[in-house]
């Protein structure tokens, strides 16, 4: 009498993928999905998309280090302000052209600031007079310290054009 043939499921050498095994895997597969996604967003809370930007204040040295009728490039190139000041005042222009944003350059011979884009030009007070830059440069806010020493803020620009210049911290009186 022929032996009969081991069923499918007792024969160890082979595996049936039934429905019962694959939610099995499809339950442990959402779990640690699941978990995966909880320790990445638990990860990212560590991380928080935080912009760090240089800070915007910065000291400018003493009032009597600038003389009178000059605009001061010390901090141009670092904090992109100069410092101005004239017979009554000090004020602290921003370096920041209004056409597209290029960096004017001051020419003391012509007296007047020139940005090499475009070719805008803008008086010693920051006022546009020429080229395609629609409004004058902004003031930065200028303060004094306890100590006396000028206190630069970029974060807070005063706009000719809406009379902000007038205001009490766009400039030091001298
Ligand atoms: S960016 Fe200054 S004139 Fe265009």
């Amino acid at each position: 009498m022929a032996k009969p043939l081991p069923k499918q499921e007792d024969d160890p050498g082979t595996w049936e993928f039934g429905r019962r095994s694959f939610l099995r895997a499809s339950g442990w597969m959402g779990f640690f999905g699941f978990i995966t996604i909880a320790t990445v967003g638990a990860l990212r809370m560590m991380f928080p998309r935080t912009l760090y930007e240089p800070p915007k204040v910065f000291k400018a040295g003493m009032p009597n280090e600038y003389l009178t009728d000059t605009v001061s490039e010390k901090y141009k190139d670092t904090e992109r302000v100069w410092i101005c000041r004239d017979e009554e005042k000090i004020y602290a222009l921003v370096a920041i052209c209004t056409h597209l944003g290029c960096t004017p350059r001051w020419l003391a011979a012509e007296n007047k600031f020139k940005c090499p884009c475009h070719g805008s030009g803008f008086t010693f007070a920051g006022i546009n007079f020429e080229g395609p830059a629609p409004r004058p440069l902004e003031r930065a806010k200028i303060t004094l310290t306890e100590t006396g020493e000028l206190l630069v803020d970029k974060g807070t620009t005063y706009r000719f054009e809406n009379g902000d210049w007038d205001k009490p911290d766009a400039f030091i009186k001298v």
